[in-house]
């Protein structure tokens, strides 16, 4: 009845979405404001009449419109259903066993094993510094591989690697590899390397719309490289599902795009209340690893993750624990509101 794929198949835990009780939410990196309010004004009005058509198979007006953001061509721009979907596509298209694992660090975003294990692809976890922060040297050390993945900022550390980091990796392995850059939380403190990507076609910038510009509910993700490797994602696209955007999603990109006055807001009060939290923290003896990221990676002298997780959570209070050897006594914060920051501290313990 089912399939051996199947039989083997081990998929991504999501952060809890409870809705048996009202929680202090800070376990999923969801952004805590609403949606640029233009989006609001936008489904007031909506023309329900045009559901009836299937949407554009390849999103040529938000891609149009990512492109004049970032004053790029949108021959190099792909979207899909959430950088999740993008994600998976870019293992499906770059990632090749034959040719060696993929590189990803020790401690990194947990769907690149199960994307691993769906297609079949073999991996090599590459260590982190002791202060959690990713080695360039350590990926260039390595001799055979048939690509390398991570996020920047990474998580769940929240630690950036800087465009000269990204810059010395891609000055130094073979042309022919694909390097993916996660940019999911770029947006809170660090600066794109999709400019790179005119320079070097080897690599790939994936980025989404679910945190910056709070709209996970709307599955926008996209990836920017030279047009070979966009036609790539194109291809295995059009194997899968012609349509991944609904015609919604493609016009809420567009709009929160424009809205460049509310994003500069929202994510700059993220920021805020980050450093504000961290400071917060490290007051009462923490230790917070120095996030770009709208969360932080925390640990107690003396607490267990999983003890000081079930804690709060008794409190009303969501957070991520990953009982991974190496992180278990870290908790992942999500930044939300001023309020729900000042809870959280206030049952932190000092
Ligand atoms: C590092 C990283 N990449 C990608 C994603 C996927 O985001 P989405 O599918 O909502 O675009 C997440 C989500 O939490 C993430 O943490």
């Amino acid at each position: 009845m089912f399939s051996q794929r199947y039989k083997e198949l081990t998929p991504y835990t999501p952060g809890e979405q409870p809705q048996n009780r009202e929680y202090i939410k800070l376990n999923t990196n969801e952004n805590p404001f609403p949606p640029s309010p233009k989006i609001k004004e936008f489904l007031d009005s909506a023309d329900i009449e045009k559901l009836r058509l299937y949407p554009d198979p390849s999103s040529t007006r938000l891609r149009d419109a990512i492109g004049s953001y970032y004053g790029i061509s949108p021959a190099h721009i792909f979207t899909g259903n959430g950088s999740d979907e993008v994600l998976s596509f870019c293992f499906y298209a770059f990632f090749d066993s034959a040719y060696g694992p993929v590189l990803f660090p020790e401690h990194t975003y947990s769907f690149y094993p199960v994307y691993c294990s769906y297609y079949d692809i073999s991996y090599e976890k590459v260590p982190l510094r002791k202060d959690f922060s990713l080695s360039v040297d350590a990926y260039l050390a390595k001799d055979r591989y048939s690509g390398i993945i991570f996020p920047n900022p990474n998580a769940p550390t929240g630690i950036l690697t800087d465009k000269q980091g990204i810059e010395k990796l891609m000055k130094n392995i073979p042309e022919n590899i694909v390097v993916i850059i996660d940019e999911a939380y770029i947006d809170f403190g660090g600066k794109t390397v999709i400019p790179l990507t005119e320079k070097y076609h080897n690599l790939l910038v994936v980025q989404t719309f679910s945190k910056s510009r709070s709209l996970a509910g709307a599955r926008i993700g996209f990836a920017v490289g030279n047009t070979e490797l966009i036609k790539a994602l194109m291809t295995v696209k059009d194997a899968f599902n012609s349509y991944p955007l609904d015609i919604l999603s493609q016009s809420i990109g567009e709009i929160a795009l424009a809205d460049r006055d509310y994003f500069n807001m929202i994510t700059a009060r993220i920021i805020e209340n980050r450093e504000y939290t961290s400071l917060a923290l490290k007051k009462r003896d923490w230790e917070v690893l120095p996030s770009t990221a709208n969360f932080i990676f925390a640990r107690k002298k003396g607490r267990a993750g999983k003890e000081i997780y079930r804690s709060l959570k008794e409190k009303g209070i969501l957070v991520r624990h990953f009982d991974h050897p190496g992180i278990e006594d870290f908790i992942r914060i999500t930044i939300g509101k001023k309020s729900d920051m000042d809870t959280l501290i206030e049952h932190a313990g000092g």
